[in-house]
């Protein structure tokens, strides 16, 4: 009888750590004064990404919410924007990006945070961001997409 209460114990310890686990999983990991706080998407033809309405010239667009849309073009090796020229919002800003790929897969991933999201040839990544202290976060390529992969980086700057 000892035993089986003991055993029960166990279990119910061993529960919550998975619990624990998954919950740290969805909510834990979160870089400083950045929330990921949506992930979805949609369907883009990536042969004519030039003569997407926003494909066509990414860079952030300001909603009439307040709020921002970054449309970004993933390519080897480079973000656009990002790479030649950083996306810059305002601090306390929700910021969605809608990443898309024109060649192979990419990641796009925000240094130090826990936004993160693939670029997929034919896909839209869209990620909501919300930027709560200004300054400047590293954008990086995290799948292998080439010889210049290690290369692949970017940056946002969130003005103050
Ligand atoms: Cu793009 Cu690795």
């Amino acid at each position: 009888m000892e035993i089986h209460k003991y055993e029960k114990l166990w279990l119910a310890g061993a529960l919550l750590l998975i619990v624990g686990f998954i919950a740290t999983v969805s909510y834990g990991a979160v870089g400083a004064g950045v929330e990921m706080i949506d992930n979805d998407g949609g369907q883009v033809d990536p042969d004519s990404l030039d003569q997407h309405p926003k494909f066509g010239e990414p860079g952030t667009y300001a909603s009439e919410d307040g709020d921002y849309d970054v449309y970004v073009v993933a390519q080897q090796f480079a973000f656009v924007p990002g790479t030649e020229e950083p996306v810059r919002v305002p601090a306390n800003s929700e910021v969605t990006f809608h990443v898309t790929s024109r060649d192979v897969i990419h990641g796009y991933e925000i240094v130090g945070t826990n936004a993160n999201t693939m670029a997929i040839p034919g896909q839209v990544a869209t990620m909501t961001v919300e930027f709560n202290e200004a300054g400047e976060y590293g954008l990086l390529c995290n799948e292998y997409c080439g010889s210049a992969h290690h290369a692949m980086e970017g940056k946002i700057v969130v003005v103050p």
